[in-house]
């Protein structure tokens, strides 16, 4: 047991009260002159009848008596202060790191969820269409949130609800009938697509009969006609390949890549069934929902020509989606743009009294601006996450090479997964919903609250590790207890923090609060690295505890950083 455990355990012992409701009243104190943990003792004046400096006197006398791990108990106003004892904390966190090296410190996982099932849908790209900083937000948000919730213990499906299916295909297959490009399409699929695309709209204002002409290939490729269904199918394959080299550079890999097409023979049951429920209305023509007790606005599911829309599959999916997993929560990571449409689909799916329906949660994010940040991009208004990787590698080069990079022959790789890193970092470093005002400066500042900074950070603990050339058996024998100055105990409370940060940040959907963690984690390795001897401590047995932290440190840091997505590198 921790000494947070024990000192909570005590606190109830004493108070007569749950541990877990003596647990939701302690705090962590905002500074460390006030200790380590503190209990308010306001609640208690009730009854008690008597006002909280007393209460708390008095139970700080009473636990003081029985308190060997803390090394001092301490009534302050209303609150009581407890100092751990830092050799015993120390001690203790190491013992519990040794007890499962690959989890964080004092990581209990619950067994029950290895039977429940979590879906994370994210990325969702539209087929033909350009693969753009936005669709960078869900994925790298989403990977993270799959990835946090597998760390959890549940079993996590990784879904990519492809934009495949639609009546803008058949613009498209007029558009490509009309002006396509053999070899274009070859070299740049999405590129060329776009291309025709944009040429159809352009040219749609004044010829609207290309519209009915669009419509008819639309309805053609739904009945499954040979000659749209093979150019749809071209499409989506050239398109899948391109964000397969997006993905394999991210290094993230979904389990269903089942798009909107999927679905579209799965509608009629959907639809067929909120007719027999009775809420199918007509509204101008089209066949709508009505979720007023919703404050919602109609949702559409059939249009005036008794096409489906974006609406309808995501319903069909969702029915899909419970039918085969059975989940425990079915999540997506998409725009908050989107809000509205997915507050229709899930009331519509209440209004159904589908089982599922309360299980289905949208996870929004805000954008990300460039303003007038220089960036050079290939295609006209919108930024493609390629671009902004390759630019951001780049520079990432170019500060190495004004560093002095000596590792020559590795330069690209380590450049490549710093750039990756520090792309990665921009959508995960603030809360989601939160606007992102980009800046180059700022994004590759190696002081700042930067992908770089932490790298680095892991990349000299472990250059400190191997000038000092210790066995991991040596480092297991450390008299860790040493640890007790300021900086080293701040470090170890640090990363005993990561933990509980973790699961914040699952149930909040927000990877933001491991990286904040990660963050202050590493500000304080850094005031120890700076403010004490490592390598040259005169005692043997402090070097050898204090190398003992480094890697703890480096171990910690790599496994957190894991579960956002960012891969360490191990020299820069
Ligand atoms: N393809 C859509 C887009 O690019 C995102 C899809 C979001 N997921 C969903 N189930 N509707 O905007």
């Amino acid at each position: 047991m921790n000494l947070k455990d024990q000192t909570i355990d005590l606190i109830s012992r004493v108070l007569k009260m749950d541990p877990v409701a003596v647990s939701e009243i302690v705090e962590t104190p905002p500074q460390p002159e006030l200790g380590d943990l503190a209990l308010p003792c306001f609640r208690f004046a009730k009854q008690e009848h008597k006002a909280p400096p007393l209460i708390a006197q008095d139970l700080a006398r009473q636990i003081s008596a029985q308190a060997n791990h803390l090394a001092k108990v301490e009534a302050k106003g209303p609150y009581v202060n407890f100092f751990y004892d830092r050799a015993a904390y120390a001690s203790s966190i190491f013992q519990a790191a040794q007890a499962q090296p690959d989890r964080f410190i004092g990581h209990l996982c619950d067994p029950a969820r290895a039977d429940q099932v979590v879906l994370v849908e994210y990325s969702s790209p539209n087929i033909a269409k350009p693969f753009h900083v936005g669709h960078g937000f869900s994925t790298i948000l989403g990977d993270a949130i799959a990835k946090l919730y597998a760390y959890q213990g549940y079993i996590v499906k990784r879904l990519n609800h492809l934009g495949d299916y639609g009546t803008q295909f058949g613009r498209l297959i007029y558009a490509w009938l009309a002006w396509g490009d053999e070899k274009a399409l070859e070299e740049e699929p999405i590129k060329e697509l776009t291309r025709v695309y944009v040429k159809f709209h352009q040219l749609a204002e004044d010829k609207p009969e290309m519209y009915d002409a669009a419509r008819d290939h639309f309805r053609r490729l739904e009945l499954g006609e040979e000659l749209e269904y093979k150019l749809w199918e071209r499409f989506r394959k050239l398109s899948l390949q391109e964000f397969a080299r997006i993905y394999d550079r991210l290094n993230i890999a979904f389990d269903s890549y089942n798009g909107e097409s999927f679905y579209s023979d799965k509608m009629p049951a959907v639809v067929d069934l909120l007719r027999a429920q009775g809420l199918l209305v007509e509204s101008q023509g089209a066949q709508v929902v009505m979720l007023d007790e919703y404050h919602l606005t109609p949702c559409i599911i059939l249009k005036s020509d008794g096409s489906s829309i974006y609406a309808t599959r995501d319903i069909t999916a969702i029915f899909y989606r419970a039918k085969t997993w059975d989940y425990y929560r079915n999540v997506y990571i998409v725009g908050k743009e989107q809000t509205h449409h997915f507050q229709q689909v899930f009331a519509v799916l209440d209004k159904l009294g589908h089982p599922k329906a309360g299980k289905n949660y949208h996870v929004a994010f805000g954008r990300l601006s460039f303003g007038d940040q220089d960036f050079s991009t290939r295609s006209g208004k919108v930024i493609l996450l390629e671009d902004f990787l390759d630019e951001t590698v780049k520079r990432v080069s170019e500060i190495m090479d004004e560093g002095g990079f000596d590792l020559a022959d590795q330069k690209d790789a380590i450049a490549e997964a710093i750039g990756v890193a520090a792309v990665k970092f921009i959508y995960l470093r603030a809360g989601r919903e939160h606007d992102i005002a980009f800046s180059w400066d700022e994004m590759l500042d190696f002081a700042g609250d930067t992908a770089p900074y932490l790298l680095y950070a892991y990349a000299r603990a472990q250059s400190v590790l191997r000038k000092a050339g210790v066995t991991q058996e040596e480092l297991a024998q450390a008299k860790t207890e040493l640890l007790t100055e300021d900086t080293e105990f701040q470090v170890l409370k640090s990363l005993a923090q990561l933990e509980q940060a973790s699961i914040d940040a699952v149930e909040a959907y927000e990877p933001s609060i491991l990286t904040r963690q990660i963050i202050s984690l590493v500000r304080d390795y850094s005031r120890f690295y700076q403010s004490v001897s490592i390598l040259r401590a005169e005692d043997p047995d402090l070097r050898l505890a204090r190398l003992a932290l480094c890697s703890l440190f480096a171990s910690q840091l790599k496994l957190a950083l894991s579960l956002l997505g960012i891969e360490v590198v191990e020299r820069m």
